[in-house]
């Protein structure tokens, strides 16, 4: 599949519906820049891989929803998914705002997945089994039992890189204070919710375990982005969600055309394929076996 993955096309302004990673990244996240600047390397990724999405596509852990509309978007797929997570919040705000891309959405837990053998053609589980806790190796399985033999599952997830390369626990680590660079590194992780995170060779195992042939990996967020992106995280710029509720579009256009401006060379400079242990996250295709 062929992807339009360079940014900076300026389609934004001209009004045309892009499925460039970074547009669609930032055009819905321009009022947080460390989710839109995550999620276009994330959403390239996927525009990389060879993404076969069969029906019915299961969205396990969807959350509010966003990351699957911008996923059709920059796949320019017309489908729709069945939605699924534990947080009755999120699906509301799901409900709310998602329009049709949905199906169905149901409140469920991953580890006690409420459908039958093999009811999916694939399962997409975006950033989601970072978030199971405890039960992890329940919620693989459960996964595997409901997608059809022969099925995909495309999943993203933090690797044992995560944390570690903060700029704060690589600090605290060079001066000689491993105790406080662990200690950092946790909490970060957790106020992330990310309780799950493994070597890729790590998560390739429990997935074999699971049922799952692993196919393909894809390595993001490498180092070099650990850096900008902690800077893009820091508390006075989360004041920028309070523009969230603008309604006119020309402003969020614009606001999303200065966000893409600032981080164009850092979005280019970066080879898609990075080396999978040298990376944050990974985006896997599983098949199940
Ligand atoms: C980091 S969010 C990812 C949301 C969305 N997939 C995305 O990429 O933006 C993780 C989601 O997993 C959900 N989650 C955590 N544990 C779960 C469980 N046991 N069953 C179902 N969903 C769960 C959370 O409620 C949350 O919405």
């Amino acid at each position: 599949m062929h992807m339009n993955i360079e940014a900076g096309s300026n389609n934004l302004l001209r009004g045309d519906l892009s499925n460039d990673p970074f547009e669609v990244a930032a055009l819905r996240y321009y009022y947080k820049p460390y989710i839109a600047f995550f999620h276009s390397f994330e959403l390239r990724a996927y525009a990389e891989m060879d993404v076969r999405l069969s029906s019915p596509v299961l969205d396990l852990g969807c959350g509010e929803g966003a990351f699957a509309a911008e996923l059709r978007q920059v796949l320019k797929k017309d489908i729709s998914f069945t939605g699924l997570d534990m947080s009755e919040k999120a699906l509301q705000t799901a409900r709310a705002t998602a329009g049709g891309l949905y199906e169905s959405l149901h409140q469920g837990d991953a580890r006690k997945l409420p459908f039958p053998d093999s009811r999916f053609g694939t399962v997409v589980a975006n950033d989601a089994f970072v978030a199971v806790t405890p039960g992890l190796d329940l919620s693989l399985k459960e996964t595997a039992r409901v997608i059809r033999p022969g099925g995909h599952l495309y999943c993203t997830v933090a690797t044992d890189r995560f944390g570690e390369h903060a700029l704060w626990t690589r600090i605290l680590r060079s001066v000689g204070a491993p105790g406080w660079a662990d200690n950092y590194a946790d909490r970060l992780r957790r106020r992330l919710t990310c309780f799950n995170y493994f070597t890729p060779d790590g998560w390739s195992s429990l997935l074999t375990d699971a049922g799952f042939e692993v196919e393909k990996m894809i390595g993001f967020f490498p180092l070099r982005h650990e850096d900008i992106w902690g800077f893009l995280t820091w508390t006075p710029l989360r004041a920028l969600s309070v523009f969230r509720y603008i309604e006119n579009e020309a402003a969020r256009k614009l606001m999303a055309r200065a966000l893409m401006r600032a981080f164009q060379r850092r979005y280019k400079e970066t080879p898609v394929h990075n080396d999978v242990n040298e990376c944050s996250y990974i985006l896997i295709r599983a098949v199940k076996s």
